[in-house]
């Protein structure tokens, strides 16, 4: 955050909430994930980094308990609700985040305080980049700042999984607030669902851009198809626990194992279980090949990722293909992918510095051309995780 940003931020959160007192600034990143799509709840690889995008709070300690909330998103809304009682979901849905969070610190017997809270994106909202997990990370890291408590961070984001599970009702995995709350500056995390070990591996600036492009469409409903895919998959891994009590998750299973499963399952659980199987193997090539500098070797591992994700599990949309295609036509790229969920939201390119300008400028005017819809690129570096700013 520059010297202006912040002081835009403390103006707005003066105009809104007053002048005095202490305020403070925390900034929380968005996340886009390299490759490992669908794995962690299997308790698999994924490979995300956190982004410059980010959503920045302001915020200031309150004594009468409330917490009155404002988002730069919606200029006329302040919403309001005690800690002091039991924190329940309610409207707008976005708020359910703070309320979430808020009510699973008190849960795990954090005292909080009230507070004003300020929050202002520079990512966008359901855009497949994680701007839940870093409206709740950076929740958390506002309350527990102002009470001068820590907490370790792998606690932190199963904290705020679990408010998302409870009070948003998306039962997501854990890879978002991981890599929100603990990424490092210029690298991407391999990460380890099963036992939350982290890898850092550096993404070279002088070889490589990560370019994000924005489909700017979300075909998924209320998060029906996600806990629909991730239901498919426990099934999946009790019909493989069953021939073998050793496995306990997709995780365990070997692609001989897979292969021999061909016929026994239901197709779609087969082609379900056949993406998390290989994504897996994909995931852990792909982190090896980066740290070698093997960057064509990751790229390709990418094309692969889409197309699985595509034909297997079957969360990709026309729009997230056609990206996904359009990109690896520039030269200087070295793979592509739809990135996040599915179902819109954003591809990821992994890119040569000097492919940079072109790759944005085609895929901007051929989707133009295709859906009529303008699509929205960020050229990133890895960010640190969410941090207090001041
Ligand atoms: C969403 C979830 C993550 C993960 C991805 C798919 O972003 O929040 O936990 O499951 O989808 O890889």
């Amino acid at each position: 955050m520059t010297e202006i940003e912040r002081s835009e931020i403390q103006q707005q959160f003066h105009s809104i909430f007053g002048t005095g007192g202490r305020v403070r600034l925390i900034r929380s990143p968005g996340r886009v994930n390299l490759i490992g799509e669908h794995t962690d709840y299997n308790e698999g690889f994924v490979f995300p980094m956190a982004i410059e995008p980010e959503i920045r709070f302001a915020c200031r300690a309150r004594t009468d308990g409330q917490v009155r909330l404002a988002s730069s998103l919606y200029p006329d809304q302040i919403i309001e609700f005690s800690i002091h009682r039991k924190i329940e979901p309610g409207q707008p849905a976005w708020s359910n985040y703070v309320r979430g969070v808020a009510a699973e610190l008190i849960g795990a017997g954090i005292a909080l305080e009230g507070m004003d809270l300020f929050v202002a994106n520079t990512l966008p909202m359901g855009g497949g980049l994680s701007s839940s997990a870093a409206l709740e990370v950076g929740t958390a890291l506002c309350f527990l700042t102002q009470q001068g408590q820590k907490m370790d961070l792998s606690r932190l984001a199963l904290l705020c999984q679990k408010a998302e599970h409870e009070y948003a009702c998306v039962p997501c995995g854990i890879m978002d607030q991981t890599i929100v709350s603990a990424a490092q500056a210029g690298h991407a995390m391999l990460l380890d669902c099963r036992n939350g070990i982290k890898q850092f591996i550096r993404m070279d600036e002088k070889d490589l851009r990560v370019v994000i492009v924005n489909t700017m469409v979300r075909h998924e409903l209320s998060g029906g198809e996600y806990a629909s895919r991730r239901k498919q998959c426990e099934e999946g891994a009790a019909f493989f626990h069953q021939q073998n009590p050793a496995i306990r998750s997709l995780r365990d299973v070997t692609t001989k194992q897979l292969d021999e499963a061909k016929g026994q399952l239901a197709p779609a659980t087969f082609k379900r279980c056949r993406h998390v199987v290989s994504e897996n193997r994909r995931t852990a090539d792909a982190a090896l090949a980066l740290e070698r500098k093997h960057y064509d070797r990751a790229g390709e591992l990418m094309i692969q990722s889409h197309q699985s994700l595509r034909d297997d599990f079957e969360v990709s949309c026309p729009e997230l293909d056609f990206l996904a295609d359009q990109a690896v036509t520039i030269k200087g790229v070295y793979g592509a992918r739809m990135t996040g969920g599915g179902f819109g939201g954003c591809i990821v390119a992994l890119v040569q510095p000097r492919a940079v300008e072109s790759l944005g400028r085609h895929l901007i005017e051929s989707y133009q051309k295709q859906f009529q819809i303008t699509p929205e690129v960020y050229i990133t570096t890895a960010t640190a995780g969410a941090s207090v700013v001041q």
